[in-house]
């Protein structure tokens, strides 16, 4: 099996939708009436969520109308975000065929069917032309890729000159033992976790060049506190992450607490000519 059959696997749920919205109805929403700020409980994957995406985004300075690409999209979240808070009119990629179903199911159960749209693809060949987007991001992805520079390049490619590209990762920051499963990964075959130096290579070797970097791990672990703090129902992202959630998100946070590695973020900009 490839890296990205393998990987595809790993999210693969096989009910997504109805469980997420049978979590949505137990957490006291109407599943008929749902806006994109409600699904905020289950569609942000990555540490932090919502808080998280909006920090990315404040630092891609763009008009509403601005043409972005979200790299691994996800069930959609931080598209339908970006283009119902920022304008930007966003195209989200996914090697996950069952999330990008569900990213365009909930985008029309939110009535956003035309403000965001999803395709499945891999980030190391995207079906876009080239010069094709102001702008890019990419959260939490990196991890399952073992090719950074091929995506960079691909990113590079699809953007305009001067693009900004914002990457919001986990990263390596120590050498301690890596213990499984985590949220992205259930063995060593599929977790690509890099430093950020590895990163700021490839981003350079890609065309990038680096202009701001941000260590987040202890916005992370102040968010992981609120989580734990939040005593309800069974919500948010332990239903996309299925049977072994709770430990998968226990591992996460003491490889976070242990310096292990951290999630940080790092903006670049695309070359111009
Ligand atoms: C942890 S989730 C993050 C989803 C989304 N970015 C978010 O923050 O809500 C990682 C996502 O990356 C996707 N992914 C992993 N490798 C990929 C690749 N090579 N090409 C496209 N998507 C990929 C997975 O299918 C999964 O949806």
């Amino acid at each position: 099996m490839s890296l990205e059959q393998s990987v595809s696997q790993h999210y693969t749920h096989g009910g997504l939708e109805a469980a997420l919205l049978e979590a949505l109805k137990r957490g006291g929403k109407d599943i008929d009436a749902l806006t994109y700020a409600d699904l905020a409980l289950v569609d942000e994957f990555h540490i932090g969520g919502r808080p998280a995406t909006r920090a990315l985004g404040e630092q891609i300075d763009l008009p509403a109308g601005a043409t972005v690409l979200d790299v691994g999209c996800g069930i959609g979240g931080p598209a339908r975000f970006f283009a119902a808070e920022r304008g930007w009119r966003v195209e989200g990629i996914d090697l996950t065929a069952e999330y990008v179903a569900v990213a365009e199911a909930l985008s029309r159960r939110v009535g956003m069917a035309d403000k965001a749209s999803f395709r499945q693809a891999s980030a190391t060949n995207l079906p876009f032309p080239d010069a094709s987007f102001d702008s890019a991001y990419m959260l939490h992805v990196g991890m399952n890729i073992a090719d950074k520079k091929a995506v960079f390049t691909e990113v590079r490619r699809v953007l305009r000159p001067g693009g900004i590209f914002g990457i919001y990762d986990a990263m390596r920051q120590g050498d301690g033992a890596f213990a499984y499963p985590v949220p992205w990964s259930s063995e060593p075959a599929t977790n690509h976790i890099d430093t950020p130096d590895a990163y700021r290579s490839a981003l350079a070797a890609a065309g990038f060049t680096v202009i701001k970097e941000r260590d987040r791990r202890d916005f992370a672990l102040q968010s992981m506190q609120q989580r734990v703090a939040q005593a309800g129902p069974p919500i948010g992202l332990p239903v996309v992450m299925g049977a072994t959630a709770a430990q998968k998100l226990a591992n996460m946070r003491s490889m976070i607490e242990a310096g292990v590695f951290a999630p940080r973020e790092i903006i670049a900009r695309a070359a111009t000519p």
